[in-house]
């Protein structure tokens, strides 16, 4: 069986463990630093399994050695946004408890792919990837397939059609200047412009844009795991069941789309190896400027933590 460890067993870890669970791909271990928690919430979700039907080990410890040869990485830990608070707040705190969770499981681990979810996202993952030393194809964040889920989700309440008709790319970084491209979004193929007047296609890019933002002042205690969580297994499955899925995620960019040296949201393929590939869409003017403004923030923000952290 596979095994895939979460580092984080709050919102987004545990409810990770739960969709992953449910798929039934791989075995599970919750790793947190608050004592009892992942092992209580590891064993609820193990007493699950003989009523849903699924042979799915499921572990949780304060302890890395637990994670020893994971395929899967996924490192939710950090603290969450508040109301009031940006992304970028976070920096410090996350940079400190997703630099240790990334180098320590490593030693556990040495063939593992990484998943990345602490925000701020992009440069956690550029974190993560700087601290272990490992190739862009092992270290990829989780960003795009949740934003572009959002788009696709608004877009299902606007026309009523399914949501699986519904196909939505939302690049660029994981901040308010994210990239909705609505050009290459589509319902069963037609593109979104013809189907939704621009008044309410605006509407759902700006929508989208805040989709965080929007549920973190819904909730008031925290921010979104339902989707992120399941994000993640999606991202997870494709990779272990070599999939060659594409799917918007943040990846290491080494001269795509005129980008160097920082993580960005981008259509990557997903297999066994990881990232295998990134697809270069052709953008028109409008959508390079939009790409430009998204990266110049993603870019602020590493370079913010290259001064807090040596990388
Ligand atoms: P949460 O607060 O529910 O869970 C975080 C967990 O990390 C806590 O249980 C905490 O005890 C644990 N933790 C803290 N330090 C640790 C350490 N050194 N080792 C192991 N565990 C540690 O927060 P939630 O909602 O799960 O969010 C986690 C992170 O994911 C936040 O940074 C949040 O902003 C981010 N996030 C990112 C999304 C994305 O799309 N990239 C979407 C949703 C959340
Ligand atoms: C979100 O977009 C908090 O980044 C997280 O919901």
């Amino acid at each position: 069986m596979n095994k895939i460890s979460i580092i984080g067993a709050g919102m987004t870890g545990a409810t990770a463990a739960h969709w992953l669970a449910e798929r039934e791909f791989a075995d599970l271990v919750l790793v947190d630093v608050v004592e009892g928690m992942p092992q209580g919430k590891g064993l609820d979700l193990l007493e699950a399994m003989p009523v849903i039907g699924r042979d799915v080990n499921i572990v949780g410890s304060n302890d890395y050695s637990a994670t020893h040869d994971s395929d899967i990485i996924i490192i939710t830990a950090g603290i969450a946004r508040k109301p009031g608070m940006s992304r970028d707040d976070l920096l410090k705190t996350n940079a400190e408890i997703v630099g240790a969770a990334a180098t320590e499981t490593l030693k556990h681990s040495p063939n593992a792919i990484y998943i990345i979810l602490t925000n701020p996202l992009d440069t956690m993952a550029y974190l993560a990837m700087k601290k272990t030393g490992l190739p862009r194809e092992r270290v990829i964040g989780q960003a795009g397939i949740l934003d572009s889920a959002r788009m696709r989700a608004f877009v299902a309440m606007e026309t009523g059609v399914s949501v699986e008709n519904i196909d939505c790319y939302v690049l660029g970084g994981h901040g308010d200047e994210m990239v909705p491209l609505t050009r290459h979004s589509n319902i069963a193929g037609v593109p979104l412009k013809e189907y939704i007047p621009a008044d309410k296609l605006d509407a759902i890019v700006a929508r989208t844009r805040k989709g965080g933002g929007e549920i973190v002042n819904l909730l008031k205690t925290g921010s979104a795991y339902y989707a992120p969580a399941a994000a993640c297994a999606q991202m997870a499955e494709a990779i272990l069941k070599d999939k060659h899925l594409i799917v918007p995620c943040a990846a290491y960019m080494n001269g795509e789309y005129g980008l160097n040296d920082m993580y960005f949201g981008v259509p990557v393929m997903l297999g066994r190896g990881g990232l295998e590939r990134i697809i270069e869409y052709r953008l028109d003017d409008d959508e390079k400027a939009m790409f430009e403004k998204s990266a110049a923030a993603v870019k602020e923000t590493h370079e913010a933590l290259k001064s807090l952290v040596k990388i």
